[in-house]
């Protein structure tokens, strides 16, 4: 049972990783530790950079990352790297930074994504990977006592139950990449009591749709439901942001992360992109984190963790006007927030039945077959006839998010039926 103080995501000064800059060197004497050396000395060169292995090298999560390790090679390495489909990019990245170590989901299937996340030398897995595949990655990575960085959302939306008891008992820790999950995290550092926390405010852009109406909504296309006002992103998480999906799956990841109840977590419109989100406590004060919307501020503050050093990216210019809004959710607009909120809170198989039935319908979006708001409709169908209880290991899970996936399909055919 953990305690306020022990909260091992909470930001903490006895941790591995701490507040203070002594803890950098405490990081090293840990891994030493895993590398199996008790006397906690080692030569330098062999602790001088962070070794990484990064899933998903090939999207837009990937990319950021590259542009991290590229800006601080004296103290990231990359050491492996994984994709899909696109081999000749993947092939690419290793060529550039060296890696001997690659996996193609196509050639090598998910064994060579365990493998990856495995690597004996690997201190931390950054997940970037869409959808559900790399849970069994992580959770062997876990078992296998390395860090996990998450910019993947999907795998606690489903698994977090079993990826957040995984890391209790093996002591690995689990970052927060997604850019409102990482600016909690660094809103809590310094105030690593759970019971001080209020309410966590998850702020959303509102998508591309955020000031169109309900009638409008009725016909807009992929190409509309893609051009994201402040965000460049990969194809799922923009349809996400549209229809604010992705807001409601970060209410469950952040859930998990954070360990807080479903009602200490809210969602505030704020157009701009700059307030990444926001901590209230218990005495009412609020603490914010700000940047500029680009995932590399998370993601180089996570690989740097605890320390910080020059950023790579342009920074707000307060010599100019900056407003910046904030307003509440249009739940009757944007249906997809309010189911994924009742998902939160029946708990259960619930979060994960919404996500699969959410990415079953966001495809046959993406591929033209379905309108935009039908998503809504795919999910609620779904979410009613949910009779799951929460498997309790990966592969019983697995299988039952692969029954919502065919009971999403079907639906959608009987959706086409009707309409043909
Ligand atoms: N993009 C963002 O700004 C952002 C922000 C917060 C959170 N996230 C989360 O981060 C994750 C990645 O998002 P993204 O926007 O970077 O997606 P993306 O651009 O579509 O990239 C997805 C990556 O995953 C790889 N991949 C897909 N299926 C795979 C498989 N079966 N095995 C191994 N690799 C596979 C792809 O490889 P190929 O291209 O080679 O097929 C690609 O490298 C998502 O869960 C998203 O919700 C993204």
């Amino acid at each position: 049972m953990m305690t306020d103080n022990d909260n091992f995501l909470m930001p903490k000064p006895e941790s591995g990783f701490g507040n203070d800059r002594s803890n950098w060197k405490n990081y090293f004497h840990r891994r030493l530790r895993k590398n199996g050396d008790s006397s906690g000395r080692s030569s330098p060169s062999i602790h001088a950079k962070r070794r990484i292995v990064l899933l998903g090298a090939t999207g837009s999560i990937g990319e950021s990352t590259l542009q991290v390790i590229r800006a601080h090679s004296d103290r990231l390495e990359l050491i492996g790297v994984a994709a899909g489909r696109q081999g000749d990019k993947l092939d690419a990245i290793a060529r550039e930074f060296g890696v001997k170590e690659t996996s193609l989901f196509c050639r090598d299937g998910l064994q060579g994504l365990e493998r990856l996340a495995c690597l004996p030398e690997a201190d931390i897995v950054l997940v970037a990977t869409t959808g559900t595949i790399a849970l069994r990655p992580v959770l062997s990575a876990i078992a296998a006592g390395k860090d996990i960085a998450l910019a993947n959302k999907e795998t606690l939306v489903v698994g977090g139950h079993l990826v957040m008891s995984a890391a209790r008992a093996s002591g690995s820790r689990v970052y927060p990449i997604d850019s409102e999950h990482n600016a909690i995290f660094q809103c809590l550092e310094g105030n690593p009591k759970r019971s001080s926390i209020k309410r966590l405010l998850l702020t959303a852009s509102g998508g591309p749709f955020r000031e169109t109406s309900l009638e409008a909504l009725k016909n807009v296309t992929v190409e509309d439901a893609l051009r994201h006002p402040n965000w460049s992103m990969g194809p799922k998480i923009t349809v996400d942001s549209a229809t604010m999906a992705n807001k409601g799956l970060e209410m469950i990841e952040a859930r998990w992360l954070f360990d807080v109840r479903p009602d200490q977590i809210d969602v505030v419109i704020h157009p701009q992109s700059i307030v990444h989100s926001m901590v209230e406590f218990c005495d009412d004060s609020i603490i914010a984190q700000l940047a500029p919307p680009s995932m590399t501020f998370a993601i180089q503050h996570i690989l740097l963790y605890p320390e910080r050093a020059r950023g790579i990216n342009e920074t707000l210019d307060f010599t100019k006007v900056l407003s910046l809004e904030f307003r509440p959710p249009d739940e009757k607009k944007f249906p997809c927030l309010r189911l994924a909120r009742e998902s939160l809170d029946a708990g259960g198989f619930f979060p994960a039945a919404f996500s699969a039935a959410n990415e079953v319908a966001v495809d046959e979006f993406l591929h033209r077959g379905l309108p935009f708001l039908a998503i809504p409709k795919v999910i609620s169908h779904v979410l009613e006839r949910t009779s799951f209880e929460l498997p309790n290991n990966a592969d019983d899970l697995i299988e039952a998010e692969a029954a919502v996936h065919t009971q999403a399909e079907i639906f959608l055919r009987q959706m086409k039926t009707l309409t043909a």
